[in-house]
């Protein structure tokens, strides 16, 4: 089952002709693995893999399993794995040691003592910058976030509630992004999850970070006994998380699942990129009720990765969203709004006529196995409130 061979392009999906194993995953693979950092650091343990049978039932496959990140690493969303992984990576480098002489979070936490006073700073949508400011904290760092003037108060108290310093920038999330990255100093670390001309490292390193997830899936599966999923659904905001996706499933042995990535349509950075064939940046304002998916440009290092090795990248309009968000409590996962895009993508392929042949592309069908990333829980629980209660 692939998606191959469906193109379509109306501004809400694009399928690639033929997918590519993207070059540029062959990258040394590290000493110290991202899974055994993670598995090392405090409060450690594998998300769980959920199945959601009322989703199933709604959207017509056979079986609908969600990797749920709403707790990880006491925090609501899956960004503290690339934050974590990029946190460390930067910090031995700029101790000027290797990874084999800090192998673990432990140890980072007792040698970073020598770099103090340093600041950890970053750009966010709300998740990532609380993830960075939480790490932070755990060292002993000072951080920085900025985040774009439309962040609601929840997410910024959630970020301070870290302990960093919050900036609210007069404009969207490019803004805050050029913001944090003029703070780079020998005192001043910038943790960005995108990337841009000659700031590619860390972001490589948190599309690195991200890989656990998918480890945690191929270990939960392979220990209930259970087939590989014939589709794979992320949402993507700057495609970090997406990169990671392809990265997993593409040097993994065939048959490879189909692999969706899904955009807001006012944010569909990464679907339009595709379309023109190069990066573009969007030109009118992001506002999606999926904050976390509000991004004008794909990231720099995820680009070559994202571009090539997904079979179909979809816009989802916020109207999916509320009844996403419903199913998925009924089946007893908190998922927030960009946690639900991946059964928003579903029902829009169910529900919106233009949508149909994305979903006849990808043959889905009551015999198919869906795996959904629900990367995030109640980060905003005043917003999940009003869209549960409805
Ligand atoms: C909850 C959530 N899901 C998905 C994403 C998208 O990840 P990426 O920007 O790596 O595409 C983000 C990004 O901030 C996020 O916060």
């Amino acid at each position: 089952m692939s998606a191959s061979g469906l193109v379509a392009r109306d501004g809400s999906a694009f399928a690639l002709a033929q997918p590519n194993p993207p070059a540029s995953l062959d990258v040394p693979i590290p000493s110290v693995s991202p899974r055994s950092f993670h598995a090392a650091m405090p409060g450690y343990r594998a998300t769980p893999l959920r199945s959601a049978p009322a989703a199933a039932r709604r959207v017509g496959v056979g079986e609908v399993l969600v990797k749920d990140e709403s707790e990880r690493l006491g925090l609501t969303s899956f960004k503290v794995l690339g934050a974590s992984w990029a946190v460390y990576r930067a910090l031995v480098a700029h101790l000027g040691a290797t990874l084999e002489e800090i192998p673990s979070f432990q140890r980072l936490r007792a040698e970073v003592a020598r770099a103090r006073p340093l600041t950890l700073t970053a750009a966010t949508d709300g998740n990532h910058g609380r993830a960075v400011a939480h790490i932070a904290a755990l060292l002993g760092l000072d951080s920085h976030i900025y985040v774009p003037a439309d962040m609601v108060p929840a997410r910024i108290a959630a970020i301070e509630g870290e302990g960093a310093a919050v900036t609210v920038v007069d404009g969207g999330y490019e803004d805050a992004v050029e913001r944090s990255a003029g703070d780079a100093g020998p005192r001043c670390l910038v943790i960005s999850d995108t990337s841009w001309p000659g700031y590619e490292q860390v972001p490589a390193w948190v599309i690195e970070g991200y890989s656990t997830i998918f480890a945690e899936i191929d270990e939960a599966l392979e220990a209930g006994g259970r087939p590989q999923p014939d589709v794979v659904v992320v949402p993507i905001g700057v495609g970090a998380l997406a990169a990671a996706l392809v990265g997993h499933y593409w040097s993994r042995p065939a048959p490879r699942p189909a692999l969706v990535g899904v955009e807001p349509t006012s944010a569909a950075c990464v679907l339009e990129s595709v379309a023109a064939g190069r990066i573009v940046t969007l030109g009118h304002p992001q506002t999606s009720v999926m904050a976390g998916l509000n991004c004008a440009t794909p990231s720099l290092v995820a680009w070559p990765i994202v571009s090539r090795g997904i079979d179909l990248y979809l816009a989802v309009p916020d109207s999916f969203i509320p009844e996403a968000t419903r199913l998925l409590a009924r089946d007893g996962i908190v998922a927030g709004e960009c946690g639900a895009a991946g059964l928003a993508a579903l029902l829009a392929m169910v529900d919106d006529e233009g949508l149909a042949g994305a979903g006849e592309g990808l043959s889905l069908d009551q015999t198919s196995r869906v795996l959904l990333i629900s990367t995030e829980g109640a980060t905003d629980p005043e917003a999940y409130r009003r869209l549960t209660a409805g």
